[in-house]
């Protein structure tokens, strides 16, 4: 009932294909557009999001905002992944984790991807553009050992409507409630759910070096906050291994 909802059976991205709308004109708060297949799906930092067609979720929600400061976007990454990991768990998807910024875990495998692209103006965040790639029903992966999908996790097929029902209601729910919020407010719950928060682990720095440590917390700013060792710590604004 919040959402104008674009039905489409192919596009390139369908992030992409808001960005145009909001170029072209002037869709409303709540736009989301879903594909059955994307041509040229888009990942985080360059990567390409690969999706079996019509057995997942590949969608983007438009948000508009009047008072979120750039500062605070991290709120954003914060709201999605929650909304999505409340969903997997009412589905009884086991082991659900929060893979900083905002990939969502199964157990070791990532099952879900977001990629938040925000339009600013000025020190604001005027519009952003939220993708979500939910693998559902697609049982081949090419890397099975990163890589899964609700089905394969759980042996159960998902309808597809309904998942996309309850996702964009929780959406909604998030979503609302975030300029009341701030990112301070919110970082405890979302720290909570952080994959393999003080365990050890081996990182990628952006130079390729490996390192060890431990993820102990999320900065306000979304810097992943690691301890290096005894008590040295270090923020880290990259992708972990
Ligand atoms: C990632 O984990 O790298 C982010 C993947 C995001 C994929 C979704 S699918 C719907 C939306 N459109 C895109 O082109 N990408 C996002």
């Amino acid at each position: 009932k919040h959402f104008q909802l674009l039905k489409l059976d192919a596009t390139d991205s369908t992030n992409q294909y808001l960005k145009d709308l909001l170029r072209s004109e002037n869709p409303l708060d709540y736009t989301v557009v879903v594909a059955e297949k994307q041509l040229n799906g888009r990942g985080q930092m360059g990567t390409v999001w690969y999706s079996e067609s019509s057995k997942n979720l590949t969608f983007s929600v438009l948000r508009r905002f009047d008072a979120l400061s750039v500062k605070h976007q991290f709120v954003l990454n914060i709201a999605i992944s929650m909304a999505v990991y409340d969903v997997l768990e009412e589905f009884l998807v086991p082991n659900v984790k929060i893979k900083w910024p905002n990939d969502i875990m199964s157990g070791s495998k990532k099952v879900c991807g977001i990629l938040i692209e925000n339009v600013l103006k000025g020190e604001r965040v005027g519009q952003s553009i939220i993708g979500i790639g939910l693998n559902v029903n697609q049982t081949d992966f090419e890397n099975l050992d990163k890589a899964s999908s609700l089905k394969r996790i759980t042996g159960r097929n998902f309808d597809l409507d309904e998942l996309l029902q309850k996702l964009l209601e929780r959406i909604w729910l998030r979503l609302e409630a975030i300029e009341s919020k701030t990112v301070t407010q919110l970082l405890p719950f979302y720290e909570k759910l952080l994959f393999r928060k003080d365990k050890p682990s081996t990182f990628t720095d952006g130079d390729g070096e490996m390192f060890m440590g431990y993820i102990r917390r999320v900065s306000s700013s979304g810097k992943l906050v690691i301890e290096l060792e005894d008590r040295i710590f270090k923020e880290f604004d990259l992708k972990q291994v």
